[in-house]
């Protein structure tokens, strides 16, 4: 579904080049929901990005359903993005449209007709929870609520992947695990393959099946979750798995770095 190959990208800051991506290899399944996980700076926002080419890399392809998107010319590289649906944590909702509105601005993009809109946002609403509230605008829904008007637009023009960057780094537990769900369901639901970059190994757990571990660029290490954190062989692997265990003890690690 998703083939990323030698993936490099360096940001030239006033005091130095940043190596953010250094020599990426990651293969993501239909149907996988799967962790990108990694300290702060590691490089996870930036491989994301490189997805749909937010960012573009220095060298190295993303092939994407048997489309190499670093190929692609402007045109079909906007056709393309149209089916990569985004999330991120903090919404990046429109704050002047309605929730109706801000679900319907995908399918206006693609010029979808009026009745079709209409149709498929009520569908969308119905999906992620939140038909009674496509008349407010979005200061006036809670966290949670902006995070499934969120995933309701990314869902609009039926996305090949959902790109999900820290979506729940901004939630309490609560609802932290109420979207945790509605992204499981989902998936379960329609198949959607989703890539999910958090630095935590706790919502790993709970919601990836395969997860790859990123350190200063270059994945540590990749494979099934149940593996992963049970025996991680990379250092900041074995890390985030010792913290994520340290919460669950009510210890802390003095040597265990920040996230
Ligand atoms: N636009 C930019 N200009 C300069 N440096 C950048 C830029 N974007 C990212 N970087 C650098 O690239 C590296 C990777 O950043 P990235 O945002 O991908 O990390 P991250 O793993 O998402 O971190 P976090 O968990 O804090 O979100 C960092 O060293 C960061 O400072
Ligand atoms: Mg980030």
């Amino acid at each position: 579904m998703i083939e990323v190959r030698n993936l490099r990208k360096t940001f030239a800051t006033p005091a130095a080049q940043v190596l953010a991506l250094d020599g990426v290899d990651l293969d993501i399944r239909k149907g996988d929901i799967f962790g990108i996980v990694g300290f702060s700076g590691s490089g996870k926002s930036t491989l994301l990005r490189c997805l749909n080419l937010l960012e573009r890399p220095d060298s190295g392809t993303v092939v994407l359903d048997g489309q190499e998107t670093t190929a692609l010319d402007r045109t079909r590289l906007g056709a393309l993005r149209q089916r990569i649906g985004m999330i991120f944590q903090h919404f990046h909702l429109f704050d002047a449209r309605t929730v109706h509105d801000n679900i319907a601005y995908p399918l206006e993009i693609a010029k979808a007709g009026r009745k079709r809109i209409q149709a498929r946002v009520a569908e969308l609403a119905g999906l992620v929870g939140i038909s009674d509230k496509l008349r407010a605008y979005p200061g006036q829904l809670s966290g949670g609520q902006k995070q499934r008007v969120a995933i309701a637009r990314a869902l609009a023009n039926d996305p090949r992947v959902l790109l999900s960057d820290e979506a729940t780094s901004a939630l309490d537990p609560e609802t932290t695990w109420s979207i945790l769900q509605l992204l499981k369901d989902i998936n379960v639901g329609t198949g959607l393959t989703i890539a999910f970059v958090t630095h935590e190994m706790d919502v790993v757990r709970v919601l990836c099946n395969r997860v790859a571990v990123l350190e200063a660029g270059q994945i540590m290490e990749e494979g099934e979750v149940g593996q992963v954190l049970q025996n991680p062989r990379s250092a900041a692997g074995q890390r985030l798995v010792e913290i994520s265990r340290g919460f669950r003890e009510g210890r802390l690690f003095t040597d265990a770095g920040g996230i």
